[in-house]
């Protein structure tokens, strides 16, 4: 499987920097560094041992009852802190408000806590080593999913050994009979929502040519679209809907839309996955664009794969509402069909691109995006009950937007602060640390982008400081917003690796499920003692 070296460079010139142009490989770490971390972290005992105790400290002070039949887990990637205010604030003031004292639907949610989002071997963090976290309860390394930090990354064979395999909480909750699905508006095989399905030491390989560009053998490590067909659990999930269709076809065919397959191996996925179904005689159904969805939303089929464009869905704000399905309206059709199982679900819904935005520096984009989700989560919330189903909003990793100035209320959050610099040049309230926002100086002096041309359109970049191709990710704490059964567990500040552990908690599935079966026990036997006094009571009746 190993191409000449010639057939390499050509190739990994021409590609490699696509994909991996917003995560840049960091230099690995130095010894010392290395040496520093706790070995311990490198396996999944720690990380779940340390949620269990996290758990059992905060069990008492739970005063909920009752099972989360459903469990919803919505992921604003790249969801920082200051997004949601920002993002509250514009969708204020886009209703002619002054829009500060907005809130975005999941801000209602009875509990709010914080997540410590780093990862093993990193300080700042992506979107692959957090997905391992805030989905199989386990934090690993940087730009790997589904494996302990025992696996270096593109470490193809040392990912095959399955001590370093950890399980999601999709796979906890198809072993209690219940369904999975998963939503997106990236591809679907990108780092956040293969999480739930895949075992990989590199996120960059959603295709076969991604694994062959590391040197690797795709039949040995098979990419990620591969593994959402044809490996458990992906192969279990009922509703799958996302970007992504070129991960799935053979570079020799174009989509439906014209978009050019990857795949070198010549597999089809997408006919592969109708093929598997039919075999196994269940009811499914394949679609590309809205109106196929929306004309089967009533009735879904029992196994759904749709698939909305070739690379990543559009921008909301860039997208035909005719032809693209809204965030919302995939939500609404996954827990339509998902709802059918009477044991309950788990689905995973990300807005994918709030991250995209971000590293752009096309801040209106980001909190646009933002917007988006809350509307997902805020029809979610109408569908489902507070009695059976937990809701949790958070987000995977920060960003550097920041908002500062000292602007009056009401001012427009995406737009210039009323204040200038010491230098007498205008700035904007919302702007970065870094990316491709930061011009060069004009003689010394500040640029004042308020005079550019494209000033304010969406594909505006705001400002930013260090010069970068890309912004980056930030490393300070995300939200957790949490409604349903036991949502008051998800208070206070903990590793991010704890979430899907109470999660699991709270629906009896996974490693929650001792404490349910210990509950159990414990009302049995409170069972016991009532019917023992009543018939003692009654003995003492009949004496009288
Ligand atoms: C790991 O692989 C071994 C050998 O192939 C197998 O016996 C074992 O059941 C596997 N364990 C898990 C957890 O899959
Ligand atoms: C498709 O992949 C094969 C195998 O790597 C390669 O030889 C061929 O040039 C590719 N075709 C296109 C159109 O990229
Ligand atoms: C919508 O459904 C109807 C009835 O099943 C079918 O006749 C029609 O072709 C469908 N339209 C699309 C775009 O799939
Ligand atoms: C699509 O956008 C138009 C214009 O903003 C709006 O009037 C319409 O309600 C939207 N349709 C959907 C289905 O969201
Ligand atoms: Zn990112």
């Amino acid at each position: 499987m190993r191409l000449p070296p010639l057939v390499l460079i050509t190739l990994v010139s021409c590609w490699a920097s696509v994909s991996s142009r917003r995560h840049p490989d960091p230099p690995p770490l130095s010894a010392r560094a290395a040496a520093a971390i706790n070995p311990a972290e490198r396996t999944a005992q720690y990380w779940v041992e340390e949620a269990q105790a996290g758990i059992r400290a905060r069990v008492k002070h739970d005063k909920s009852d009752g099972v989360a039949r459903n469990v919803v887990m919505f992921l604003g990637d790249g969801m920082s802190v200051p997004t949601l205010a920002a993002a509250r604030t514009l969708l204020g003031q886009n209703r002619g408000r002054t829009g500060e004292e907005s809130q975005l639907s999941f801000e209602e949610f009875p509990t709010v806590g914080l997540a410590k989002t780093y990862c093993v071997n990193h300080q700042i963090a992506d979107s692959a080593c957090t997905a391992t976290a805030y989905l199989c309860g386990v934090k690993n390394n940087y730009g790997m999913i589904g494996l302990t930090a025992a696996v270096p990354r593109r470490d193809c064979v040392a990912s095959l050994d399955n001590s370093t395999h950890v399980a999601s909480i999709a796979e906890w909750a198809l072993q209690d009979g219940r369904d999975v699905g998963i939503v997106t508006t990236t591809r679907i095989t990108h780092a956040s929502p293969a999480g739930a399905y895949a075992k990989i030491a590199n996120r960059n390989w959603e295709n076969d040519l991604e694994v062959l560009l590391d040197g690797q053998d795709p039949l040995l490590c098979r990419d990620i679209a591969h593994q959402l067909v044809h490996s458990y659990p992906g192969n279990q999930f009922k509703v799958i809907l996302g970007g992504g269709r070129r991960e799935f076809l053979p570079n020799t065919t174009f989509d439906e839309e014209g978009t050019q397959g990857l795949r070198t191996d010549g597999l089809n996925l997408i006919e592969e996955w109708q093929a598997s179904k039919e075999s196994q005689n269940v009811d499914f159904k394949y679609v590309w664009n809205r109106e196929q969805l929306m004309n089967l939303s009533q009735s879904p089929p029992d196994y759904l794969l749709g698939l909305f464009e070739g690379d990543h869905m559009q921008y909301h704000l860039e997208a035909n509402n005719v032809t693209e399905p809204s965030l919302t309206e995939l939500t609404e059709i996954a827990i339509r069909s998902l709802s059918r199982n009477e044991k309950g679900f788990f689905l995973f819904v990300e807005s994918g691109r709030i991250d995209h935005g971000h590293h752009d520096n096309y801040a209106h984009l980001a909190l646009d995006e933002t917007i988006q989700l809350h509307a997902a989560v805020q029809r979610a919330t109408e569908m489902l009950s507070e009695e059976d189903s937990l809701i949790v909003v958070t987000s995977d990793h920060s960003h550097v937007m920041a908002i500062n100035g000292y602007s009056p209320r009401g001012n427009s959050i995406i737009g210039r602060s009323n204040e200038v610099g010491d230098d007498g040049i205008p700035y904007m309230t919302v702007s970065y640390t870094n990316g491709p926002g930061a011009r060069p100086h004009d003689n010394g002096a500040r640029v004042d982008v308020t005079t550019e041309e494209n000033f304010g359109s969406l594909r505006w970049r705001t400002h930013a400081e260090v010069p970068l191709e890309d912004e980056t990710h930030g490393g300070d704490d995300v939200a957790v917003f949490a409604r349903g059964p036991h949502h008051a567990l998800f208070t206070g500040l903990y590793e991010q690796s704890r979430i899907p552990h109470l999660m699991a908690y709270a629906a009896c599935i996974g490693p929650g499920l001792h404490y349910c079966n210990a509950a159990t026990h414990a009302s049995y036997s409170s069972i016991f003692l009532i019917v023992t006094l009543l018939y003692m009571l009654n003995a003492l009746n009949l004496h009288r």
